[in-house]
């Protein structure tokens, strides 16, 4: 059966778990090629594995978002071995919540580099050949991106960043045809808050998780494909979309 991104290829970072995991199943079952990057690669190994059975052409790329050389080298091995690139999805992210009294700063570097630079030097790299083929860029923002929060200083600041970048970018390239998307989940249970060094506000966002029917990868997923697969005169700007049990 025709899928509805046949030919197109994807680059997806943080394709080794949670969203971007899903996001590279789901972009491959509509026909895309898939080029799936993140640090782990034996996640993205399996990954392929599962991918290949169903006849996915995949490219696995060892990326730390951090490094703006390996950025440029994801990207150019994507076009060397895919033949273009027609969709970024950065999603590539680290959610280091804690208060901003007494924090540990190298959280903060952290959050910075990968969830704004790394976004940044992607779209950077992929932009030459998105302005090609009439592309389109993803970038997997966060209800944290829209309201600020006690204990999500850093995290807020990461995610508006990511907003005011992908809106400026949208306006510097819509008219070429390269088409700009943010996506702004709630709560999505996934690994990422395994990761929160501080003990109380991982137990806290935790504790509020546990209490409700949490969003899935495969809803976020489902999300970005919708917009990966209009006509290309329809660009959907902007996706918020939360548990419906999340009242904040
Ligand atoms: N889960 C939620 O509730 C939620 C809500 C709103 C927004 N989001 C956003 O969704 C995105 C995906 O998160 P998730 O929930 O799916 O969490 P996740 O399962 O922890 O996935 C995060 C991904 O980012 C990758 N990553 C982290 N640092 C990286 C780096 N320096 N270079 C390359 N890849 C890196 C990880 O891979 P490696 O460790 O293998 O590199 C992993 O594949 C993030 O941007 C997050 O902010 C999540």
């Amino acid at each position: 059966m025709a899928g509805r991104l046949d030919g197109k290829v994807a680059l997806v970072t943080g394709a080794s778990s949670g969203i971007g995991e899903a996001t590279a199943i789901a972009l491959a079952a509509e026909g895309a090629a898939v080029a799936i990057a993140a640090r782990r690669t034996d996640r993205l190994e399996a990954l392929r594995a599962k991918l290949d059975e169903q006849g996915t052409s995949v490219v696995v790329l060892e990326l730390d978002v951090t490094d703006e050389q390996a950025c440029r080298s994801a990207v150019q091995s994507t076009v060397d071995e895919l033949g273009g690139l027609d969709l970024l999805v950065n999603n590539a992210g680290v959610m280091l919540l804690g208060a901003i009294e007494g924090a540990d700063t190298t959280d903060w570097t952290r959050m910075i580099e990968t969830n704004v630079l790394g976004l940044m030097f992607m779209t950077h790299a992929s932009l030459p050949h998105l302005l090609e083929r009439s592309g389109h860029v993803i970038q997997v923002s966060s209800t944290a991106g829209r309201v600020a929060a006690k204990g999500a200083g850093v995290y807020n600041a990461s995610k508006f960043a990511v907003n005011a970048f992908s809106e400026s970018l949208r306006q510097e390239v819509t008219q070429r045809g390269v088409r700009v998307t943010l996506i702004e989940p709630g709560v999505v249970e996934t690994e990422l808050r395994d990761h929160i060094t501080d003990q109380a506000a991982k137990e806290s966002i935790s504790a509020r998780a546990a209490d409700m029917r949490q969003l899935q990868s495969g809803d976020i997923a489902a999300a970005i494909v919708y917009a990966a697969t209009q006509p290309d005169h329809v660009a959907v700007n902007e996706i918020l979309v939360r548990p419906t049990d999340q009242g904040w």
